[in-house]
């Protein structure tokens, strides 16, 4: 018998306000970690893959709506769409902005949209009963990336190698409001999760499985994005001794305590409450530059 997942009892007052940002990429230059290339590049696989996923999420907790029984947690989910909705878009206009400096993100762009529309999008020809069940195993890989997003939102919230490295600045803002409001909405995926299907072989299940996949898609999207940099053009080809000496510098996350975190998302008593700060991400969000001026608006 799979053993189940105890029902949260936390954040009775979560109320996820999407803040509609914008970001002006006019000056960002194409290693907005000056001198850094590898480090910069790494983590412009999120503006890869961000858009497609945070999209396919939104798809995903749209298809779930009529399935949830419980009003405070509707609420959450509608939260939730709202922000990664906005996500996707600040992430997209990155993408853009990469295009105008003769980086060509498309090829790869065109890879991520196929696994995420094709691959994990909705089946035509479902019975009821089947399209539940697809829309849950989706629901579990969502929850299972929101386990990574908030740890990678987290790093980014407590990243101080990338001041001092001077990373651009309106980057580091996207970084950190994007950061603090995975860390703010964290808890919402895996709340739906077990509200659809408390049993533990699910959610296992759903990070054996997207675990591995993010890993496989950010490794060949470093390579790729290294390799279509046009003023590298393909000199440097990265490795993991790289990727360790840039979290040593605090520039990248540490992939050992990346591990360690995904490990105790198969702990039984899990939720992602233990995770990373709201306090925290909500202090980031009252003074990021971006979240005031949408407050302002
Ligand atoms: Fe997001
Ligand atoms: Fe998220």
């Amino acid at each position: 018998m799979p053993r189940s997942t105890p029902a949260p009892a936390v954040h009775d007052d979560l109320v996820l306000d999407p803040r509609d940002v914008q970001f002006d990429w006019s000056a960002l230059p194409l290693h907005w970690i000056p001198d850094e290339p590898v480090a910069t590049h790494v983590i412009n696989v999120l503006h890869l893959l961000l858009p497609e996923g945070e999209r396919w999420f939104v798809e995903v907790f749209k298809q779930a709506l009529p399935m949830i029984t419980d009003d405070r947690l509707r609420e959450e989910v509608l939260g939730f769409i709202g922000q990664e909705a906005i996500h996707a878009e600040a992430h997209q206009e990155v993408l853009d902005h990469l295009l105008g400096q003769g980086l060509d993100p498309r090829p790869y762009v065109r890879q991520v949209s196929w696994l995420f529309r094709r691959v994990l999008g909705e089946r035509p020809g479902l019975t009821a009963a089947q399209r539940r069940e697809s829309v849950i195993e989706r629901v579990a890989f969502v929850a299972a990336i929101e386990h990574f997003t908030a740890f990678l939102g987290n790093w980014a919230l407590n990243s101080p190698g990338l001041d001092r490295a001077q990373a651009d600045p309106t980057m580091l803002d996207l970084l950190r409001w994007h950061g603090a409001e995975e860390v703010e909405h964290r808890s919402v995926a895996f709340d739906l999760l077990v509200h659809l299907d408390p049993g533990y072989l699910r959610r296992v299940r759903g990070m054996l499985v997207s675990g591995p996949m993010l890993v496989h898609l950010w490794v060949r999207g470093a390579r790729f994005m290294l390799a279509a940099d046009p003023v590298l053009d393909g000199r440097i080809r990265p490795t993991w001794r790289d990727a360790h000496l840039n979290a040593r510098r605090g520039l990248l996350p540490d992939l050992r305590l990346l591990a360690r975190s995904a490990v105790r998302y198969f702990r039984p008593g899990y939720h992602p409450t233990q995770e990373g700060s709201s306090s925290q991400a909500l202090g980031y969000l009252a003074t990021s530059p971006a979240a005031r001026a949408a407050a302002a608006r």
